[in-house]
This record gives structure tokens, sequence and C-alpha cells, in this order.
């Protein structure tokens, strides 16, 4: 019997609420194997007492059934959500003003990095709608205990959080005021038990106010993506951005142009409807690469209203994530 045995064995155990299990959510502290004898140390955030003493007893279960193993202690110490998250990369998506598609860009990112098989996670720290979980279909109230709230895991296996479902009613949102904002956004991000994750999509509440300040300055992010569209003042937005994440020491990881044409169903033929793309420009300004142009597209609207985002079949999102893969250098 080996630690590579009962690592084996705890990863078969998926954690009530997460549906992640105990490996993903890098919740295994230290295994002791002497003579046959096993102890497991574990740490844990957000779980209840009684998730708790289920956890304990299906680890007990899963390591006597490895030949072996005799006699099985598990301990498990509460820990902050912070010493359970390790999360390699952490991009926030940010835009000049609401509607351009900041979080669809937010979601189609988690989704294309989902599809290369990474672990992702998304933080909706928008607090003007909850739009992320309407995307992905989600409507439950995360559940959570004194040291932690637990995502709500997605059908295809994205981790999300929004700070709308935990908000009493989702209209309260629009009266809150800036420093309100902030310092929720900042709990909010010290409470979330993660686990272990490769990308964490966060999207920013738009503009660059309180908010996204806020976040960028709490959250160790590793780069933004700006997002915008023909319509805007794209390249003085960009600027803007640009300026702010100077300020914060964040690199501009890349530009996304949404609503960049239509493509007419019956004759394929592209039509810039919103005018000349401005996209080259937006690249131009911030210095960084162009990660995708995306079309209007109906089916798009549709599987948002729907909750089916993860469903969208294109191109669009495989070349997203490999000039993403390409700028982070993976
Ligand atoms: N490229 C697009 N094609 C079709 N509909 C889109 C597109 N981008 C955004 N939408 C629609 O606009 C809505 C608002 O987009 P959203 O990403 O929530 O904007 P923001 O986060 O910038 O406020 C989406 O729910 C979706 O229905
Ligand atoms: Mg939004």
């Amino acid at each position: 019997m080996t630690e590579e045995d009962i690592e084996g064995a705890l990863s078969t155990i998926l954690i009530p609420g997460v549906k992640r299990n105990l490996i993903q959510l890098n919740m295994l502290r230290e295994v002791v194997i002497q003579d046959g004898e096993v102890k497991v140390n574990l740490a844990q955030a957000g779980l209840e007492a009684q998730a708790k003493d289920w956890v304990k007893e299906k680890v007990i279960a899963a390591v006597k059934e490895i030949p072996g193993a005799g006699n099985v202690e598990v301990e498990i110490s509460d820990v902050k959500a912070q010493e359970i998250n390790k999360i390699d990369r952490i991009i926030a998506v940010m835009s000049g003003k609401g509607g351009v598609g900041k979080s669809l860009v937010a979601g189609l990112l988690g989704v294309a990095l989902a599809r290369k098989g990474k672990e992702v996670g998304i933080l909706d720290a928008d607090i003007t709608g909850p739009s992320i979980p309407k995307m992905f279909g989600i409507g439950e109230r995360p559940t959570g205990a004194e040291t932690g709230i637990l995502p709500i895991l997605s059908r295809s296996g994205i981790e999300v959080i929004s700070i709308n479902l935990l908000l009493p009613q989702e209209d309260d949102a629009v009266i809150w005021r800036g420093p309100l904002i902030s310092k929720t956004i900042q709990q909010f991000w010290e409470d979330v038990v993660w686990g272990k994750l490769d990308f964490l999509v966060v999207d920013l509440p738009p503009g660059t106010a309180d908010a996204a300040l806020t976040v960028m300055q709490s959250l160790p992010l590793s780069g933004v993506i700006i997002v915008s569209t023909p319509q805007e003042l794209a390249a003085m937005i960009v600027r803007k951005a640009v300026k702010m994440t100077e300020k914060m020491n964040t690199p501009v990881l890349g530009v996304v142009e949404n609503m960049s044409y239509f493509v007419t169903p019956d004759s394929g033929k592209r039509i810039d409807v919103f005018g000349k793309s401005k996209a080259q420009e937006m690249a131009g300004a911030a210095r960084a690469p162009l990660l995708a142009q995306i079309p209007i597209d109906p089916k798009i609207a549709e599987l948002c209203d729907e909750g089916r985002i993860e469903n969208y079949d294109s191109d669009i999102l495989g070349s997203f994530s490999d000039k993403f893969f390409e700028q982070i250098g993976k």
C-alpha cells in the first residue's frame, strides 16, 4: 500500500454540494502509513459538521478497501478557505461599460478552457446582475459553513460562484454604494472554497470604477482581458483600462471584440453591422494580442437565455483558448 493508492482512493470521494473530489478540493494534508495502519489528515473549509462526519466515514471505507490496509484514522481540521485554495492563474475580464458582452466573454473563456481539460472556476464579481449564473443555468444558492462558501458545479464541470446568488434579492444590488460593494467583493473573495484550479476567470463589474479597482487590488491577478464592441470608442476605453492595469501592475493579456460582425444564415455573407471592426485598433492601444472576434450570433443570445452557454459550438472557442495559451506561455 502506497501513498498513491490512498490518493487514488480519496479521489473517488465526491464532496457533497461541490461534487468535486477530495484531491481536487486540495483537502489532503498528510498520509502516514505504518505497518498497515493508516492516518489521513485532511483540511476543510465550507463543510458543515454532518458533511465532515460523512467525509470521515467515506475516507475510512475507501482506504479500508485497499489491500493491506488495517486500522484507518482520519483527522479533519478546519482552516480558512484561502488555505485550501490553490489557483494557478486568475484572469479578470473587464469592459468600459455594461452590455458589451463582458459576462459572455468571461463565460466563453471558462467554457473554452474547460474544453481543453483545464480545471476552471468563474467568479462573478459583477454586482449589477447575475448574468453568469443565468448563462450557465444556475439558480440555487451556494451552500457553506462558518469556514467558507462552496461554489456550484456547472453541467460541464466549471465551478461557478456569483455574489448575486448570495444577496437577499437580485434587485437590491442596484442601490449598493461603491465602498460597500468593494468590501463585499473582498470578503467574498476570501471566503470561497475553490480547491485546486488551473484558471479562475473573474467577471469584473463594468467600468474602471471602485468595484473593479477593489477586485484588482485584492485578488492576485495574472492578467486582464479587455472586451469592447465596434460601436464603442474602443481605443479610448482600452487606453483607460490599460492605464488602470498599469497602475495595478497587472498585464493586459489580450483584447476581445464582441459583436464584431454578423454572418447571414442564407448566403453566409459577413456584414459589419456596427461599421468597420476596431479590433486591431484595440489591440494596438492595449499592446496586447487580439484573442477573439465574436460575431453577433442569435444562437448565443438563445443559449444565454436558456442557461446553456456550455453548448455553444463554434471554432471561435478553440482559437480563443489557443491564442490565450500562447499569450500566457502554456
Ligand atoms: N455576440 C453576441 N451575439 C448575440 N447576443 C449577444 C452577444 N453578446 C452578448 N449578447 C447578448 O447580450 C446579453 C448581454 O451580454 P453580457 O455578456 O451580459 O453583457 P455585459 O456583461 O457586458 O453587461 C447576453 O445575455 C446575450 O444575450
Ligand atoms: Mg455582465
